[in-house]
């Protein structure tokens, strides 16, 4: 498989540079993720469609959006190409790394010559990795109880797959690697954690054979030099992709019941590496070189064809909104960053917090930041965790999601709306954003409305102890008694209440 040379004029999905105004039925039927929005996994990522609508008609061109909890950054470009300036915050260094991809984006033309130039350093070397006993280069290892059962290989041409039987020289082979160090990126911190499958003691080498580290350790040299924006998207091609290059992609056996699909013979496929660290005892171990071809391929087809806008990205927490930058992107507790925000400054507050007891963030972005070099501050993380020794239970979120709340109200501008993303089904979880308006005296709760996404859109999130739906739980910032007055394009939105959700 070679890199798809870039066409003219590809599609580039929502990040076309122009963006038409958002009506209520768009929300109805998002666009599911896919180009730029579906190249990373990230967990709960929210439909842009309600989230360019709330920033269109709750902001004017040049007020200041504001996400406090980023993740996957969607929202920032979103503001941008509507004139807004724009705070993201998010403790997760990746977040960051992510979001700032996605307002520097490399076009697919330099990046199509970046892959052709790394292919030529490292294609070779790895794939000498992966030879065969046949002097083949293998692309998958069907493993199974600590023995390789299969080996796969391409044939040059045809779709199927040729399926030889590993020989003691295949072993040998894979044996050089064992105990690899890697030299690009950190081990792994890991807590307790039976829901997400990880223990203290877990390693790189746990998660990745020495065979894979090495390679990705010459993919990640091979990119050191290039300048930046072109340099993070070939290293987030390759956390995009590091799943696949573990020892987390299951081996999916008889799908379809009956050993049979079609009336053919079932065959294993290849699935891929789910929410958590599960280490299947028969997995596959895949060509590394193929994983990274394979995410860069798709990344290619969603990049820009033309030098996109890129926006100076200012990191200073303490420099948010005093210096005259468009956009902050702050890797920091948001509790602290919020310090160093003037009072009244923000117009929207559009956010999707942590749910409660649903996704560890900081804990599942573990492998991403490890082959980033990022270190990662888990204690200031706002979440509930299985994992007892990090003492995050429900009732600090709440008091912790209260502190965050009290800080927004005073750096929000009087009139200033939040827009709160959220699902839980336990009366706990619901505490802070039932409270609010007591605690803070100056938020009323006006309303909320259900989401809806796309129905070709995997939800990438834990449904465990979630309602059917995620809510916009909305709120504005007013002292006056009229403060609940409603402007219609909320209660336009379809199914909207201005009652708190029944937890179904
Ligand atoms: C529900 S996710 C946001 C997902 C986002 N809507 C998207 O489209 O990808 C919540 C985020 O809150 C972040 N977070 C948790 N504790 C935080 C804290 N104390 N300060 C800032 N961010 C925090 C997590 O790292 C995670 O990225």
């Amino acid at each position: 498989m070679a890199f798809s040379a870039p066409l003219e004029a590809t599609q580039t999905d929502l990040f076309s540079e122009t963006s038409a105004p958002i009506k209520t039925e768009d929300m109805l039927a998002p666009e599911s993720y896919t180009g730029l929005s579906g190249f990373h996994k990230y967990w709960g990522k929210k439909p842009t469609e309600s989230l360019s609508y709330l920033i269109e008609n709750l902001t004017e061109e040049g007020d200041i959006v504001m996400d406090p909890f980023l993740g996957s950054g969607l929202i920032s470009r979103e503001a941008l190409l509507r004139n807004r300036r724009f705070i993201g915050i998010d403790i997760n260094p990746f977040s960051i790394e992510h979001s700032t991809f996605l307002l520097n984006l490399p076009s697919n033309k330099e990046y199509y010559k970046a892959l052709l130039e790394i292919e030529l350093r490292v294609a070779k070397e790895i794939n000498e990795t992966y030879k065969t006993s046949e002097d083949r280069v293998a692309s998958h290892f069907l493993w199974e109880e600590n023995k390789i059962a299969s080996i796969w290989i391409k044939p040059e041409t045809g779709r199927n797959r040729i399926e030889i039987s590993p020989t003691q020289e295949d072993f040998i082979q894979f044996e050089k690697y064992n105990g690899y160090s890697p030299r690009n990126f950190r081990n792994l911190t890991f807590f307790t954690n039976s829901r997400i499958n990880v223990k203290p003691t877990m390693s790189v080498n746990d998660i990745f054979t020495g065979r894979a580290m090495h390679n990705i350790d010459l993919i990640i040299d091979a990119i050191s030099n290039y300048p930046t924006h072109i340099k993070r998207a070939l290293l987030l091609t390759l956390t995009s992709s590091s799943g696949q290059m573990s020892n987390m992609v299951f081996a999916i056996k008889n799908r379809g019941g009956n050993g049979k699909r079609n009336g053919v013979e079932n065959k294993i496929e290849v699935g891929s590496w789910v929410i958590g660290y599960w280490l299947p005892e028969t997995h596959f171990e895949i060509n590394v070189w193929n994983c990274y071809k394979s995410r860069a391929n798709k990344l290619l087809k969603a990049l820009p064809d033309h030098d996109s806008k890129c926006y100076s990205v200012s990191n200073d927490h303490s420099k948010i909104i005093l210096d005259n930058s468009d956009v902050w992107l702050v890797n920091s507790d948001c509790r602290k960053a919020l310090r160093s925000i003037p009072d009244e400054s923000v117009t929207l507050v559009c956010t999707d917090p942590p749910h409660s007891d649903r996704v560890p963030y900081l804990e599942l972005s573990e492998m991403w930041n490890s082959i980033l070099g990022y270190n990662v501050e888990f204690s200031d993380e706002i979440v509930v965790s299985n994992a007892k020794e990090r003492l995050k239970s429900k009732s600090i979120y709440n008091s912790e999601m209260t502190e965050f709340f009290l800080e927004t109200a005073r750096v929000l501008k009087k009139d200033g709306f939040i827009a709160l993303y959220f699902n839980a089904r336990d009366e706990e979880s619901w505490q802070y954003l039932k409270c609010i308006e007591s605690t803070s005296g100056t938020l009323k709760f006006i309303g909320c409305f259900p989401m809806v996404y796309s129905a070709t859109s995997v939800v990438q999130d834990n449904r465990k102890g979630a309602m059917k739906s995620d809510y916009v739980i909305v709120y504005r910032k007013s002292n006056e008694t009229n403060g609940r007055i409603l402007p219609d394009f909320l209660t336009k939105i379809a199914n909207w209440s201005t009652t708190f959700p029944e937890k179904a």
